[in-house]
C-alpha cells in the first residue's frame, strides 16, 4: 500500500473533491512522499494563455534517485527489471534495484566519459533491451535530456529529430530482434548522421552481432566504454541536482500539420504524476509483477515501463519480442512464466490475438491477473469482451486509461477495482484532472448526456511545457483553439452517469495500430514520390489496426504499372517516416475535392475510403463537384 492509494470508490469521491477545491494542497500532499533535495518555494503557477505552466517551483531532486536509490535499503533485491527476450528460447534477464542502481552510475559515467553534461540533449535508437531503461536513467542521473525515437522509424525521421533537438550524442545498437526478424539498427543511424555532422559521439550496445561499420573518431562501443569505467575504479556518479522544472525529456509525437513536434516533459512534474497515476489505476501492490507490452520509444513505455512502475519500486516486465511470434500465445506464456498480476497493453493487440482463437490462450495458466489495462485507442466493446472474459476470467478488472504523449501520464480511467468500469468508457477523471467538453466555438457543455470536444480546464503535474525549440507551436497546438483551455484533440461523450468514452480524434491526426500519425506528414512523404503532384490522406475503419491509411494520389502521368507505382509510393512513405505510415490502401484519382478556396474537404474522401458512397453529403461547396463521382467510380 502507497500512503496515497485510494482503496474505495467513497474515498475517490472524496480525494477527486479536494483536488479540485485545493489543487495545491492536493499534489503538494502527494509530492512530500518522494525524495526531495530541497523542497519547492511554490507548487504552481499557471497561464494557459501563453502558456507557462510550472510545479514545483524551486523544488531540487533527481528523478533517479527517486526510482533508484530511495529503494535500495528496503528493496535492493527486488527485481526492478524482468526482461524476456524476443527468443523465447534465449536467457532471461533479472535486475534488482541495486543491480540496476549499480548498472546506471556505470553508464552514467561513460556519458560523461564522453562528453555528455546537464542538459545536453541525447537520441536514444535501441529495441526493447534492458540497457534501453538504462540509457535513459543513465542520461536523467546526470541531467541530460533524452529523446527515445520509436525503432521503427526511418533515417530521415531521426535525423529531423536530431536536427530539431540539436542532439550531439545519439545511444544505439548494433540491431535489434522482432519476430522472426533481425533488425540492423546501426546502418539507420549511420544514414540518419550524414544529414546531422554535429553529432559528436555514437555510443553502441551490441546485441544481435550484426556486422556494423563504426566511423573512427565519433563511435564507440557500449561495452568497452564501461570496461574503461571499470578502469578509472569508481563505480559512484552522484546524481546531478535538478530544478523540479528542467526538462527530463524529449518526445517526438504527430500533430494534425508539419513535422512531429517535440513535446517537453520536466522532472518534478511528470515523475509525481507517472507515479501517482501508476499506483492508483493499476492499484499496484509491492509484490506485484507488472507486465507493460508498449514500446519505450512511445509515451506509454517512458511513463509505465520506467518511470511509473521505478518510482514505485514495483517489478517491471519488459519484453523484446511481439505477441504474435513464434505463435500468438507469446504473451499468455509470459503472463504464465513470471505468473503476471498486471497486463497493460493495447486494444489493437487484443485485435489482433482474439483472431487467434481462444485455444491459444487455454494453454496456459493465467491465474495469476489480477488488473488488466488497456490505453492508445478506443477499445471496441467485442475487444473489451474478449478481454474481460478469456484473460480476465471475469475476475479481473479491466482499466481504460486514456491520455497523451502531452498528459505524461493517465488522465481519465477507473482505478481497477475501485472505481466502476463500463466497457469502452475511461469512464472518471484521476484526481487532479478537470476535463470540459465544449462545442465547436468553446462555450462549456454542461451536464451529463453530452457531447464535445475534450479540453483540461486545469493544470496537472505531468502536462507538458512546451514543445522543444518552438513555444508558439506549443501555444498554438494546444492552447489557441478554446480560450484559457488546453485542447486534447480528442472527441469525447459525458453518458447519463458522468462516464467518459473517448470517440476519437477530431483533427488530422490518425490512429493506426494505437500509433499516432498525422495525415499531413503522410502527404508529404507521399509528395515527396516524382510521379506524385499532389495527395490526400484519410483514415478508416480496420478490423485489427483500428484505423488504416487510405491514400488519394495524382500522378503527374498515369502510372504505367499501377500495381508497382503503388510500392514505390509505400517505399517513399517508409524511407521519409517509417513503416508504421505506409498507407493501407492507395487509390489514383485525377483531382481531389476542393473548396472553392482551395481547401480539401477530408469528409468526403472519409466517405469515399468508408466505402459510405451513397452518404457523401452536401457537395455543393466543391469548386468541381464532378471530382467526387471520379473518384467514387474509380474514373482517372
Ligand atoms: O486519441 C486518443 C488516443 O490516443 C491519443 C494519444 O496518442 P499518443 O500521444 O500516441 O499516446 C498514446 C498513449 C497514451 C489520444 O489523443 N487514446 C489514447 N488512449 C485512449 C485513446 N483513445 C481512447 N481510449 C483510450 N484509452
Amino acid at each position: 500500500m502507497y500512503p496515497y492509494q485510494i482503496t474505495s470508490l467513497a474515498q475517490y469521491h472524496e480525494v477527486y473533491q479536494k483536488s479540485i477545491k485545493d489543487p495545491e494542497g492536493f499534489w503538494a500532499e502527494i509530492a512530500a512522499h518522494f525524495s526531495w533535495r530541497k523542497p519547492w518555494d511554490k507548487v504552481l503557477s499557471w497561464n494557459f494563455k501563453t502558456p507557462e505552466i510550472k510545479w514545483f517551483e524551486g523544488g531540487k531532486l533527481n528523478i533517479t534517485e527517486n526510482c533508484l536509490d530511495r529503494h535500495i535499503e528496503k528493496s535492493g533485491d527486488t527485481p526492478a527489471i524482468i526482461w524476456e527476450p524476443n527468443n523465447p528460447d534465449s536467457p532471461t534477464r533479472t535486475i534488482t534495484y541495486r543491480e540496476l542502481l549499480f548498472k546506471v552510475k556505470q553508464f552514467a559515467n561513460v556519458l560523461k566519459n564522453n562528453g555528455v553534461k546537464k542538459g545536453d540533449r541525447v537520441c536514444i535508437y535501441m529495441g526493447m533491451i534492458p540497457e534501453l531503461a538504462i540509457a535513459l536513467l543513465a542520461c536523467a542521473r546526470i541531467g541530460a535530456i533524452h529523446s527515445v525515437i520509436f525503432g521503427g522509424f526511418s533515417a530521415r525521421s531521426i535525423s529531423d529529430r536530431l536536427q530539431d533537438a540539436n542532439g550531439e550524442y545519439v545511444i544505439t545498437c548494433d540491431g535489434s530482434y522482432r519476430g522472426n526478424k533481425e533488425i540492423a539498427l546501426k546502418p539507420i543511424i549511420d544514414d540518419a548522421l550524414v544529414n546531422c555532422p554535429f553529432v559528436k559521439r555514437v555510443i553502441v550496445f551490441s546485441h544481435t552481432n550484426t556486422p556494423v561499420s563504426m566511423h573512427k573518431g565519433r563511435d564507440v562501443w557500449w561495452n568497452e566504454e564501461i570496461e574503461k569505467v571499470e578502469e578509472q575504479g569508481n563505480p559512484d556518479c552522484p546524481a546531478e541536482e535538478m530544478d523540479a522544472e528542467d526538462m527530463l525529456f524529449i518526445l517526438y509525437t504527430s500533430g494534425s500539420t508539419g513535422k512531429p513536434k517535440g513535446v517537453v516533459h520536466t522532472c518534478g512534474g511528470y515523475m509525481i504524476f507517472a507515479n501517482y497515476t501508476f499506483v492508483n489505476v493499476f492499484q499496484y501492490n509491492p509484490g506485484d509483477v507488472y507486465f507493460c507490452t508498449a514500446d519505450i520509444g512511445w509515451i506509454t513505455g517512458h511513463s509505465y515501463i520506467v518511470y511509473g512502475p521505478l518510482s514505485a519500486g514495483a517489478t517491471s516486465l519488459m519484453f523484446e519480442g511481439i505477441p504474435t511470434w513464434p505463435d500468438a500465445g507469446r504473451m499468455w506464456e509470459i503472463v504464465d512464466k513470471y505468473k503476471v498480476n498486471i497486463l497493460y497493453t493495447a486494444p489493437t493487440a487484443l485485435r489482433s490475438l482474439m483472431s487467434y482463437g481462444v485455444e491459444v490462450v487455454e494453454k496456459y495458466d493465467l491465474g495469476s491477473l489480477k488488473v488488466l489495462g488497456t490505453v492508445g485507442e478506443p477499445i471496441n466493446e467485442e475487444a473489451w469482451h474478449w478481454y474481460n472474459e478469456n484473460i480476465g476470467k471475469k475476475r479481473c478488472p479491466i482499466v481504460d486509461t486514456w491520455w497523451q504523449t502531452e498528459t505524461g501520464g493517465m488522465m481519465i480511467s477507473n482505478l481497477a477495482g475501485v472505481t466502476p468500469s463500463k466497457p469502452s468508457f475511461a469512464t472518471l477523471p484521476i484526481p487532479g484532472v478537470q476535463p470540459v467538453l465544449v462545442d465547436e466555438k468553446g462555450a462549456e457543455l454542461e451536464g451529463n448526456n453530452v457531447s464535445g470536444n475534450l479540453c483540461m480546464k486545469f493544470p496537472w503535474p505531468g502536462m507538458l511545457r512546451t514543445t522543444y525549440g518552438d513555444h508558439e507551436r506549443c501555444r498554438l497546438n494546444y492552447f489557441s483553439t478554446y480560450d484559457n483551455l488546453y485542447f486534447t484533440g480528442d472527441g469525447c461523450l459525458r453518458d447519463e452517469e458522468g462516464y467518459y468514452r473517448i470517440t476519437g480524434r477530431v483533427d488530422d491526426v490518425l490512429n493506426v495500430s494505437g500509433h499516432r500519425i498525422g495525415t499531413a506528414e503522410v502527404e508529404n512523404a507521399i509528395n515527396m514520390h516524382t510521379g506524385v503532384v499532389e495527395s490526400a490522406v484519410v483514415g478508416f475503419p480496420h478490423d485489427i489496426k483500428g484505423q488504416a491509411l487510405y491514400a488519394f494520389v495524382i500522378c503527374s502521368e498515369h502510372p504505367r504499372d499501377e500495381q508497382l507505382m503503388r510500392k514505390d509510393i509505400a517505399e517513399t512513405v517508409s524511407s521519409v517516416i517509417g513503416a508504421i505510415a505506409r498507407p493501407d490502401k492507395i487509390q489514383f484519382v485525377s483531382g481531389l475535392p476542393k473548396t472553392r478556396s482551395g481547401k480539401i474537404m477530408r469528409r468526403i474522401l472519409r466517405k469515399i475510403a468508408e466505402g459510405e458512397m451513397a452518404n457523401i453529403g452536401d457537395t455543393t461547396a466543391l469548386l468541381d463537384p464532378a471530382v467526387v463521382e471520379d473518384i467514387k467510380t474509380g474514373k482517372l
